[in-house]
């Protein structure tokens, strides 16, 4: 670390790893509730809505927390210069845990907008744009001071920007059932497949620059073929929502086409990766900060690129759209993706934010905790997988009803728990290693 005001991000990441737990403890609440019938006392109490937008919720703050930590460690680096306001990024911090606390007791009561993701209330909507903007300011005016612009920072401020003005859409009520979903999507689709993608390429290039010492130019010569990829299908790729909300007929074939080819530009990134390394004869050190970019491009790609390219032609999605074939795609896309990036970049800096040298550390159990979650995530996405094809053909082909349907379902939702522990098991491993971080013993690194 060359900046003081780089040791912001450790809160940040501290917080994000805090509610990333109580996130999967809640997502293996929700998978008991598929194999198992729940006294109606305690659903009367706790109902499968509260926790799951309490899953969701607690998802995209720590993720995005996570992000910005991050942000915060790498723009002075890049910049060459201490961030404009340190102690507003503090205030920051305080301001948007106070907001996600005060929406998850909230939730508790009732107090929820009911869409799905977006279930924060407009009160507090409005307290998330105010920590929205401390972020861009302190972010861009840095930036602004210094004028020594990079194709990291660019891109990694363009997805920021993006990603807040996308937020907006997701704040007025519209009347319109049909309208409400159109602009939902601008936020949530255009989020995942939009913006966070721009944020990880900066970050991946960011962190291969680092840890690899590969020559920045040709890392940023992919980075703008992987942007300009990115948001030429992600955009209208948006359309892969509008197949059955009331939208024009034309979207059918905009979604179809420009989706089925939103994987490329992710083949890229793991292509970039791989080429950035084949020519090394040493390995890359740390060898579990590797691990985890390494694991993040491969799953990235399977879970974003494979899975979602499996249900994206309305042909298909015709008969999967809104089943456990889309979880089993969210979660292996989100793990692989988003989870996976924060952790790598955790992995990252907080080492170096620790003063330990080289960035390197004492790399025991962090090793097991990466297979456990990473291979507990990889069965829960079969198990809904197969969950989600039963599903489509009982409910869809045959036209069972739901209740019906649902019964050979429980027992792959068990499949689907059973792998959730692992990943209980492997991310308190995980978060348990970084928050607890040494340095490497002698002639280990
Ligand atoms: C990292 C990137 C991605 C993430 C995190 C992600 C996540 C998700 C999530 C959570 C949903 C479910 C939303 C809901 O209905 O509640 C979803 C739906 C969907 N995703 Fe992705 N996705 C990503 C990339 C992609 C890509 C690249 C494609 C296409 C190639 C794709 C195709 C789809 C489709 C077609 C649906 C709608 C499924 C349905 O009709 O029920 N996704 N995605
Ligand atoms: C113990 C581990 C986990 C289990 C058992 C689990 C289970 C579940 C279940 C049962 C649902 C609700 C499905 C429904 O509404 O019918 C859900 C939703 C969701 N979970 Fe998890 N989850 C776990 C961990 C995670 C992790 C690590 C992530 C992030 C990568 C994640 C992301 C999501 C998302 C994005 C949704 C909403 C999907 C949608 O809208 O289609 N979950 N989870
Ligand atoms: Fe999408």
């Amino acid at each position: 670390m060359t900046y003081k005001s780089q040791s912001i991000a450790y809160p940040y990441f501290v917080l994000a790893l805090l509610l990333f737990a109580l996130q999967v403890l809640m997502g293996l609440w929700l998978a008991s509730n598929y194999f198992t019938t729940v006294p109606q006392s305690v659903v009367n109490v706790f109902p499968f809505a509260t926790a799951r937008a309490m899953h969701t919720n607690l998802l995209v703050l720590w993720l995005l927390l996570g992000f910005m930590g991050a942000t915060f460690y790498l723009v002075p680096e890049e910049t060459g210069t201490e961030l404009a306001w340190p102690k507003m990024a503090i205030a920051q911090l305080a301001l948007l845990a106070a907001t996600g606390v005060t929406a998850l007791v909230g939730f508790f009561f009732g107090w929820t907008k009911g869409r799905p993701l977006l279930e924060i209330p407009f009160p507090l909507n409005l307290l998330i744009v105010v920590g929205a903007l401390m972020f861009l300011a302190n972010v861009a005016v840095t930036m602004f001071r210094a004028k020594r612009w990079t194709a990291v920072q660019g891109s990694l401020l363009g997805g920021l920007v993006f990603l807040a003005l996308m937020y907006l859409f997701g704040v007025p009520f519209y009347r319109n059932a049909a309208e409400d979903w159109y602009y939902w999507w601008w936020v949530i689709h255009l989020w995942v497949e939009g913006a966070w993608e721009l944020i990880t390429a900066a970050l991946t290039a960011f962190v291969l620059i680092k840890l690899t010492g590969v020559d920045r130019k040709v890392v940023e010569k992919w980075l703008y073929v992987e942007l300009g990829l990115f948001l030429f299908t992600g955009i209208a790729g948006t359309g892969h929502h509008y197949y059955w909300l009331g939208a024009p007929k034309y979207w059918l074939w905009v979604g179809g086409v420009f989706s089925a080819l939103e994987p490329f530009p992710i083949l890229l990134m793991l292509v970039d990766t791989w080429r950035d390394v084949r020519h090394r004869s040493q390995p890359v050190r740390p060898r579990l900060t590797w691990v985890y970019l390494v694991g993040m491009v491969i799953l990235h790609f399977i879970g974003a690129g494979l899975f979602g390219f499996a249900h994206t032609l309305p042909q298909i999605n015709y008969y999967t759209h809104g089943s456990q074939v889309t979880l089993s795609h969210g979660h292996l896309a989100f793990f692989g993706a988003y989870v996976l990036m924060n952790l790598t970049f955790f992995y990252f800096a907080i080492p170096r934010i620790k003063g330990y040298p080289d960035g390197t550390y004492d790399e025991r159990t962090g090793h097991l905790g990466f297979w456990l979650m990473s291979l507990g995530v990889v069965g829960m996405g079969l198990g809904f997988g197969v969950a989600g094809v039963l599903q489509t053909y009982l409910e869809r082909i045959q036209g069972q009803p739901y209740m019906l349907a649902q019964q050979p379902i429980r027992f792959w939702m068990l499949v689907v728990a059973l792998h959730g522990l692992l990943v209980l098991v492997g991310a308190l491993l995980a978060i348990r290693h970084l928050l607890t971080l040494k340095p490497a013993r002698p002639g280990q690194a």
